[in-house]
């Protein structure tokens, strides 16, 4: 056993210690026992994951508490994870439950040292030939991330047949990130587990553990560098794009010294810098790409409200966001303070929104979590230029520049089964297509010439489904395990306008 391996059980068994202390009557002793007994072995002694996934209360964020309680009771199928109703009566599992959703009484701990001793190089940079080791257009490839089982399936988007299939961290966060020639692809798993794969040689290049959770990555449009935004801790991790070697760390705070998590990071490629949004204080940091050895020293944008949406346009020279209010504002880069409100209503979903050119001028539109409606908006002087009536709230939209529609859906709503296709110039809903009626469908991506339209069929038994952009008509099926998101080199690495990024 390492040091470090026994100064994580030390500090395992001080916070079981502790919290057996602190709540001597309730259920969390008995809870902790249990854990150390059935569940250490699998998803560490400290909670931060082994096998099986972290369990902090972080972790289990997404996770209803029905879910749990389900996946504690009977396990789930297909995987590692055993059942517990036959071992533990309904008291114990609820305590668990509870206990689960707890945080130790010792917060957890993830420092540079943690990072460092985490990575792992399978191929060190320039081990393995440049050139695919398949025939299909590595430009026109297809990512497509199945959550239902945490794989990705590669798809040749000519043939738009599978090529490759593989197993990825547990829960993917945020979309995968291509380097600029599409070789590599990094992807941020919900643990915090950044890892790089070669799409060439269909591989894992390497991995690296940059925090406890995060949200997602984004990559230098340069190739040199990799962001971690991450929530526990509250923190950034800068790692180079090579090997995904730990460069340095920053504590997010802020200007009063308030710790804060990282809502998102994202690549402004015009601007030659990342941007942090943060989750807790009202700032934006933008840090610009250094060159090697060279640290990038934040510039903090000072809000009036902490921001929980955001989009960008595509130069990046503002922001568009939404706060915890419903109140919407434009910021501008350049001078680094907000210059309008924007009218919204309902909650729109900026992080999804879109640009495309109407009567000669761009306009921007993204879904809505709470109404039926799209507001589509002006860009130059953000007023709102047309309102489309949908089936209901949605969390998706997507266009190409190549096809005259835009693809929305009413996820968040009865009619969650069904696509309806807005025409880009009326504003008018032209068609709608429901995949597989009563089952939930979204999420579109085009191939590279905006042809087809893939759709998701976001199901445990799902696929997906091929359309004819132009005709709505299906082209085909290909079966996945819960295909939440599919992106597509071409599209990604040009910034197509029809897809956020
Ligand atoms: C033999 C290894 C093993 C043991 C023992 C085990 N688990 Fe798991 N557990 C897993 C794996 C693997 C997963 C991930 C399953 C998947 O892919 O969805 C998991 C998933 C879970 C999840 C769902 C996490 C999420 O975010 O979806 C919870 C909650 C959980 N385990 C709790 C427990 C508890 C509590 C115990 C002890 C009572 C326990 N597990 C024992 C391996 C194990």
């Amino acid at each position: 056993m390492s040091v470090r391996t026994l100064m994580r059980v030390i500090t395992a068994l001080a916070a079981v210690h502790a919290s057996l202390a602190s709540s001597a009557g309730t259920t969390a002793p008995a809870a902790a026992v249990h854990y150390s007994q059935h569940c250490g072995a699998c998803h560490g002694t400290d909670r931060l994951g082994g096998m099986g996934p972290a369990l902090l209360p972080e972790s289990l964020e997404r996770l209803r508490p029905a879910e749990l309680a389900d996946v504690l009771r009977h396990g789930r199928t297909a995987t590692q994870m055993p059942g517990f109703a036959a071992q533990l009566d309904e008291a114990a599992l609820d305590g668990l439950a509870v206990w689960l959703r707890t945080a130790p009484a010792i917060a957890p701990h993830w420092d540079a040292a943690d990072i460092r001793a985490s990575h792992v190089v399978y191929h060190a940079p320039g081990a393995l030939p440049a050139k695919p080791v398949f025939t299909a257009d590595p430009t026109n490839l297809f990512l497509v991330v199945e959550a239902g089982s945490h794989h990705i399936s590669v798809l040749d988007g000519d043939r738009l047949e599978r090529i490759h299939r593989f197993r990825t961290r547990f829960a993917l966060h945020g979309g995968p990130k291509f380097s600029q020639d599409g070789r590599y692809v990094y992807m941020a798993s919900r643990d915090g587990w950044v890892s790089k794969y070669d799409l060439w040689n269909l591989t894992y290049a390497a991995e690296i553990r940059a925090a406890l959770n995060t949200r997602n990555v984004a990559v230098s449009d340069d190739g040199k560098w990799v962001l971690a935004g991450n929530t526990l801790p509250g923190t950034l991790a800068l790692l180079r794009a090579d090997d995904l070697s730990l460069v340095r760390v920053y504590d997010v705070r802020g200007r009063d010294g308030k710790p804060s998590r990282v809502s998102a990071v994202y690549d402004a490629a015009p601007r030659h810098s990342f941007i942090a949004a943060l989750k807790d204080v009202p700032e934006v940091w933008e840090l610009p790409y250094g060159d090697a050895g060279v640290p990038m020293q934040p510039r903090v944008i000072v809000l009036d409200d902490v921001l929980d949406d955001f989009y960008f346009d595509q130069g990046y020279r503002h922001i568009l966001g939404a706060s915890r209010d419903g109140r919407g504002q434009v910021i501008d880069m350049a001078r680094g303070r907000q210059v309008t409100e924007l009218e919204v209503s309902g909650m729109p979903h900026l992080g999804s929104g879109i640009t495309w050119v109407r009567d000669g001028r761009e306009v921007m539109a993204s879904p809505n979590l709470k109404q039926g409606r799209i507001s589509v908006i002006d860009m130059e002087d953000w007023h709102t230029v047309g309102t489309v009536q949908t089936n209901g709230p949605g969390f998706f939209l997507r266009s190409h520049e190549d096809t005259p529609y835009v693809w929305t859906d009413a996820m968040m709503s009865p009619r969650r089964d069904t696509l309806q296709v807005i025409d880009k110039q009326s504003l008018q809903v032209v068609g709608s297509v429901t995949p597989s009626p009563g089952r939930t469908a979204a999420h579109v991506e085009f191939t590279r010439d905006g042809r087809y339209a893939l759709v998701s069929l976001m199901e445990r038994d799902g696929a997906i489904v091929v359309y004819d952009a132009q005709t709505l008509r299906e082209v085909k099926r290909i079966p996945m395990d819960k295909p939440i998101g599919k992106y597509n080199v071409f599209n990604k690495t040009t910034r197509s306008s029809g897809t956020s990024h």
